[in-house]
């Protein structure tokens, strides 16, 4: 279904999560409004990534990077990248009845457990299909140096907004 076409036809449910998908919103502060349009006591647990870091890098590797990723995906609609002032604002200016919004940190240093070693692969790979060839082969091999756990250090930070909303007091 396409949650933003149609937030009508979510399923009802005690507890719905949204978890890294505002940020393909384009109108996250509909989509939340038509869920807290139901008072009927459930709860949205609300996971968005806002910032992401690992390294360690050469200076000015992991900002190229970043450059390149505004330049491609992230201005590529309806997805926003790290979309933390548009995400805080439909959390913090929906209609529930009981908003608690907060921040998260997340953070691991090598050796990575497995779970999160597959985060990390996932999102470099991800990272370098959608930035220049140059970068993303440099980014390949510090990916593969790196990993699975590998003898180089290597750390990854993620600070996430998070919010629990309920439709009723
Ligand atoms: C970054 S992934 C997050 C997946 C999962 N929630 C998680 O945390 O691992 C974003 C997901 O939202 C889905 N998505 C994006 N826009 C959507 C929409 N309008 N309706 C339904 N799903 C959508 C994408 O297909 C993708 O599976």
């Amino acid at each position: 279904m396409d949650i933003a076409s149609d937030p009508a036809d979510i399923p009802l449910a005690d507890l719905t999560l949204l978890f890294n998908v505002l940020s393909y919103v384009d109108e996250p502060l509909g989509l939340l409004d038509s869920i807290a349009a139901r008072c009927d006591g459930s709860a949205v647990a609300v996971r968005e990534a806002s910032s992401l870091r690992f390294g360690p890098m050469p200076a000015g590797r992991f900002d190229a990077i970043d450059v390149d990723l505004q330049q491609t995906v992230a201005q590529v609609p309806p997805f926003r990248l790290f979309d933390l002032d548009r995400t805080y604002a439909a959390l913090a200016g929906s209609s529930f009845a009981r908003r608690e919004v907060e921040f998260e940190l997340f953070e691991r240093t090598a050796p990575f457990p497995p779970e999160v070693g597959a985060y990390l692969d996932g999102t470099l790979w991800w990272i370098a299909d959608n930035i220049s060839p140059a970068n993303g082969a440099w980014l390949e091999d510090w990916r593969t140096r790196h990993q699975p756990v590998g003898g180089e250090p290597a750390y990854l930070v993620e600070v996430d907004v998070v919010a629990i909303l309920r439709s009723t007091g």
